[in-house]
């Protein structure tokens, strides 16, 4: 059967398509692209791929050529047209032809190109014996996150590699650290069995792939680390693999001469390919990415303390203008208060009393102490969310930017201990939210790896910063007061306005995932 290829609104046979000879993409590579892999007719991972379409068309400033919700449309026709079950999709978009000059033109359509090719996934019993890479210097521009065209380095990468006989190259920077493959995620494990791969910058894509095994491999309990790693660390990895969604999960053997491990793909690495050719098999789980946000029950919850469960904004009011007025200072309004007591103390009081806050902070403390016990009431519904929460023996926590003794003794003296596996407050660490380190603190002696089934709860733009750097799912409960431009930076994945709401919407999230576990 013959290919069917798209532009720019038409079907054409794919052996006499073209796009014209002044198109910006033909002519300065202006341009993005993607590639989505299709199993069993199904898009694998459709909307994370175009998430990060539309976040390289707006760093380029090229104009969505159609709604996404017709994207969808021409993509499945594409599939259906072709015939293909599996294979992949390529999607390229270029700012259109116009007159040539370097700048962006004045007036100018976007370029849509879609095409499809059948491509074999290997399935559990496929023989996989492994791949070469070398290495290379990483001669690329500063802005690989942007998917583009423009891919002159990687081609003559992946060339060189071809040459010497091997599948890919991985490319370093001027430090030695890996950034990735010329298509691909560079991975490494350990001797400590501790799985690297790159953080997201703009030194490297971000690899849906990459996202996929990251949430498969937390699921699996391995502990995995986000750091660049060196050519001689990866030279002296217990494994590597590399990923993408054209090679899957392709095991490592040899960097350039260094065999690793002892040649053939490591013990890690192939459950973890099994898993991800499980999950290409299951199109449930094909949208996991986007449904953990917010569509499956989490399997632990993280609270921030003051003004999500409890108010006691009184008590800290009392206090701070005591120590206000105490160090010769105009004590503040509501307002202004409700604004600073999102930090902790040891962020805020530097800035307020300069040089004496120490001074003010224990006097601060010392007011406080006084009457915060008075003062705590629980916020409506909270009380009956941790009950409904324990009753499911979900693993909870608390990590507050108020003193951990102060928070203890409140959390004491409403008797919601029973509530709580473990509870971090400010001082307990040598870190502040929105410090990531401070939820892995919290789960270090669990089970739990910080992933996005873990929700974390809080009422202020920090409490959602630092769910996005752990990795959890960002759920915002406050009644409006934080504007949608605060919110830009460190969105939440679902708002509510009480704790009374979220117990509603897990109570029929809880309905709708029993529901369709059997079927
Ligand atoms: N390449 N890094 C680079 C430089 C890439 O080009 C790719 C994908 C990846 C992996 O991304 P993902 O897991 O989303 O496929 C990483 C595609 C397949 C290509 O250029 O053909």
């Amino acid at each position: 059967m013959s290919r069917v290829s798209y532009v720019n609104g038409r079907y054409y046979p794919h052996s006499r398509v073209s796009v014209h000879v002044e198109d910006r993409g033909y002519q300065f590579a202006d341009g993005v692209y993607e590639v989505i892999l299709i199993k069993n007719r199904y898009l694998v991972d459709e909307e994370p791929h175009l998430d990060r379409l539309n976040r390289s068309l707006q760093s380029l400033e090229i104009a969505w050529p159609m709604k996404q919700a017709s994207l969808k449309q021409v993509i499945k026709e594409i599939i259906n047209k072709n015939r293909l079950k599996d294979g992949i999709v390529y999607i390229q978009i270029t700012r259109g032809v116009a007159k040539r000059d370097h700048g962006f033109p004045k007036k100018s359509k976007p370029t849509l190109v879609i095409t499809a090719r059948p491509l074999s996934v290997p399935n559990l019993n496929t023989n996989n014996k492994g791949a070469k890479v070398i290495t290379i210097p990483d001669i690329r521009w500063r802005r690989c996150d942007i998917k583009s065209v423009s891919l002159l380095p990687n081609v003559l990468g992946k060339q060189a590699a071809r040459e010497q006989g091997a599948q890919e190259a991985w490319q370093f920077d001027e430090e030695g650290f890996v950034t990735e493959g010329t298509s691909t995620n560079a991975w490494m494990l350990d001797t400590d069995n501790n799985l690297i791969t790159r953080y997201l910058d703009e030194a490297i894509l971000s690899g849906v792939t990459r996202l996929t095994i990251m949430d498969i491999a937390r699921k699996e309990g391995i502990k995995l680390v986000e750091r660049p790693f060196t050519v001689d660390e990866a030279k002296k990895s217990k494994e590597a693999f590399f990923t993408s969604s054209t090679s899957f999960l392709t095991p490592v053997v040899q960097i350039d001469d260094v065999i690793i491990g002892n040649g053939a793909p490591g013990v890690l690495t192939a459950k973890l390919l099994a898993s991800y050719l499980r999950y290409l098999d299951s199109p449930k789980s094909n949208t996991l990415i986007t449904k953990v946000l917010s569509q499956m029950f989490p399997e632990a919850i993280v609270f921030d303390w003051d003004s999500t469960l409890v108010d006691n904004w009184k008590s800290i009011a009392k206090a701070l203008n005591a120590t206000l007025i105490e160090m010769g200072k105009d004590p503040w309004t509501e307002s202004e208060i409700r604004q600073n007591s999102k930090r902790s103390a040891r962020e805020a009081f530097p800035e307020i009393f300069g040089e004496d806050w120490e001074t003010a902070l224990s006097f601060f403390y010392e007011a406080f102490e006084k009457n915060h016990l008075i003062g705590i009431t629980p916020l409506p519904g909270a009380k009956d969310l941790l009950e409904f929460l324990r009753k499911r023996e979900i693993y909870l926590g608390i990590i507050s930017n108020k003193n951990g003794s102060f928070l203890r003794k409140e959390i004491q003296k409403l008797g919601w201990g029973k509530y709580f596996k473990n509870v971090l407050g400010a001082t307990d660490l040598d870190f502040d939210k929105p410090s990531k380190a401070i939820v892995d603190a919290l789960f270090q002696r669990s089970n739990i790896t910080p992933n996005r089934l873990v929700w974390f709860v809080g009422d202020a733009v920090v409490d959602l910063e630092c769910a996005h750097l752990a990795n959890c799912t960002p759920i915002l409960v406050e009644t409006g007061s934080i504007t949608k431009k605060e919110l830009i930076q460190w969105p939440p994945a679902k708002s509510f306005s009480s704790c009374v709401e979220l117990e509603s919407f897990l109570n029929n999230l809880e309905n709708k995932t029993d529901g369709s576990k059997d079927k």
